[in-house]
């Protein structure tokens, strides 16, 4: 599977927590892809075109989810490729103003609740190591370190963690939390 969990370009900055925002969860549209493109521009320093979007709603291993505002503007996506019982998050990313405001949570938990569904034992991703974030994001989702790749990302160059998410021990992790 190809791979993509890339740095936030260095211009921007990440604000500090904001009210939740609510956002509507749904496929990608055609019509989205102008709106992932721009904010592809401003979050990562190596961007996919829209056409790259566009070649991925066309591939049946990959689920691209987008958050919307209630005016029906674009704050985020996440994309999910699935081979198999193994998947990816291959990308995910959320427009610098709405950052701190749950999103990319939400998006997450949307992907990984996918992946059960589809009876995914694993999800994967790489990350970079100063990539706080994320790195937060996805420990809060019971991602976990499995492996480190040297010198995997480049401008600047630097590590990629690779993370792994569990889908059994997650789930014993609700029943736990649910009996407590
Ligand atoms: C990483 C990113 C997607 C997070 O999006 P977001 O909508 O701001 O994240 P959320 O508000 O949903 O935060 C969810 C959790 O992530 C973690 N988190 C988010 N921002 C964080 C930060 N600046 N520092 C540390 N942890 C952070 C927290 O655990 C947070 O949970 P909490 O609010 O309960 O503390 C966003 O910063 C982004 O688009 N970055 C650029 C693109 C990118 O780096 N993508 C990931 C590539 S691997």
């Amino acid at each position: 599977m190809g791979s993509r969990a890339r740095p936030a370009a260095s211009n921007v900055v990440t604000p500090t927590k904001g009210a939740p925002v609510s956002t509507v969860l749904r496929p990608v549209h055609a019509d989205d892809l102008e709106a992932i493109a721009a904010i592809e521009q401003v979050a990562f320093s190596d961007p996919w075109s829209a056409s790259a979007f566009a070649d991925l709603m066309t591939y049946g291993h990959a689920r691209t989810i987008v958050a919307l505002d209630a005016a029906g503007e674009v704050l985020g996506y996440c994309v999910l490729l699935h081979v198999l019982d193994e998947g990816e998050i291959a990308n995910i990313a959320v427009a610098p103003a709405f950052r701190g405001r749950g999103i990319a949570a939400r998006l997450l938990d949307d992907a990984l609740g996918a992946a059960v569904r589809m009876g995914l034992r694993s999800v994967f991703l790489e990350v970079r190591l100063s990539n706080e974030a994320a790195r937060g994001l996805y420990g809060s989702r019971g991602f976990s370190s499995v492996g480190r790749r040297r010198g995997y990302y480049q401008d600047p160059l630097e590590d990629a963690l690779i993370l792994r998410w569990n889908a059994q021990a997650s789930s014993e992790s609700h029943v736990a939390a649910a009996g407590a």
